[in-house]
């Protein structure tokens, strides 16, 4: 099958990034989104309505969106495990909301504190609730090549999670690999069996590079028609509920492989770098783009 000839991308740097980062003052966070928005990006996953005993470094997701100067063609979402998140989201009038869920049952008691059927029906209401604003939900689905508590997890658990969610309303459905564990053929034969349920136009991939093998992932994939990618600035990131998982693959890298492939984004890969480089002003790393790093040392 032939190469997407477009690609949209889902930005998760400011939530699955920062929220693995402490201590980042929250008018960088609010600098970093603006930042974002002027480069092309038309979704971007700028906060968490979690409860801030479980991850206090999103505990500012309020502020953040009353803070951001909103730019019209870009949809601001968060992420909502539950009524509650759901409703604080509402009140500062996120764009759009997604639930998270997961295929491994220990990977869900760990990140979510229940089981993933519990999961599925705290996740009801708030899609309906959602579909009652005319809010589109997007549905996640964790440990799709892996999980860091149970080790393997069956394929056919993923493609249950997966069509479960978007049979509930979910528009769209992303496929995490959240501790980068997976390799090509891997990655292939899971987003295979997912496309067999969910149609390949309503499926994201949202992996992180714990292992390098990210890009390769993704490279793997697009043949078979997947046209979302989600991914984070200066390839921030991880999941406080996944141990040893490191950030997403950057955006600044995939955005240089697609655009090597002529694959076209609407993103300005420069403005990218750029925003990477400011937001680890107040980290205590630089960028994990190897995009990034080449054109800082070339420049
Ligand atoms: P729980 O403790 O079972 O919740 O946590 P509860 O309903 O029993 O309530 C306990 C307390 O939490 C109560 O407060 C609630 O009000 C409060 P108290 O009465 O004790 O003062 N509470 C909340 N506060 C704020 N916002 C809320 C909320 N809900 C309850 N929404 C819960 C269950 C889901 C809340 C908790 O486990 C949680 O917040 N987990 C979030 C974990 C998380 O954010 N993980 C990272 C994101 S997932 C990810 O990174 C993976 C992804 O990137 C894809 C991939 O890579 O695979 C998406
Ligand atoms: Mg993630």
């Amino acid at each position: 099958m032939a190469l997407p000839k477009q690609v949209k991308i889902v930005e998760v740097g400011p939530r699955d990034g920062l929220q693995n980062e402490t201590s980042v003052p929250t008018e960088a966070k609010v600098a970093l989104i603006n930042a974002l928005s002027e480069t092309g990006l038309q979704t971007i996953e700028s906060g968490s309505f979690v409860s801030p005993k479980w991850v206090p470094q999103m505990a500012d997701s309020s502020e953040i969106f009353g803070q951001i100067n909103r730019k019209q063609n870009v949809t601001y979402s968060a992420l909502t495990p539950n009524m509650k998140g759901f409703e604080n989201a509402v009140a500062v009038n996120a764009d759009e909301v997604a639930v998270f869920g997961a295929a491994s049952e220990a990977f869900s008691q760990k990140n979510i504190n229940c089981t993933i059927e519990e999961s599925l029906e705290r996740f009801k209401p708030v899609i309906e609730a959602a579909k009652e604003k005319g809010l589109p939900v997007r549905g996640y689905v964790s440990c799709v090549l892996g999980c860091p508590y149970q080790g393997e997890v069956p394929l056919e658990d993923v493609v249950r999670v997966a069509k479960t969610l978007f049979d509930m309303g979910c528009y769209e459905i992303s496929l995490g690999d959240t501790i980068g564990i997976g390799t090509p053929t891997k990655a292939v034969e899971m987003l295979t069996a997912v496309a067999q349920q969910v149609p390949m136009e309503c499926l994201a991939l949202h992996f992180h590079n714990t292992y390098g093998q990210a890009l390769a992932n993704l490279c793997a994939c697009l043949p078979l028609g997947v046209s979302v990618i989600d991914s984070a600035v200066a390839g921030l990131g991880g999941c406080p509920y996944a141990k040893g998982a490191s950030g997403n693959v950057a955006t600044e890298d995939v955005l240089y492989m697609l655009h090597g492939m002529g694959i076209e984004t609407g993103v300005d890969l420069d403005k990218v770098i750029r925003a990477g480089h400011e937001i680890c002003q107040h980290l205590e790393h630089g960028p994990r783009s190897n995009v990034s790093l080449a054109a800082l040392a070339t420049s």
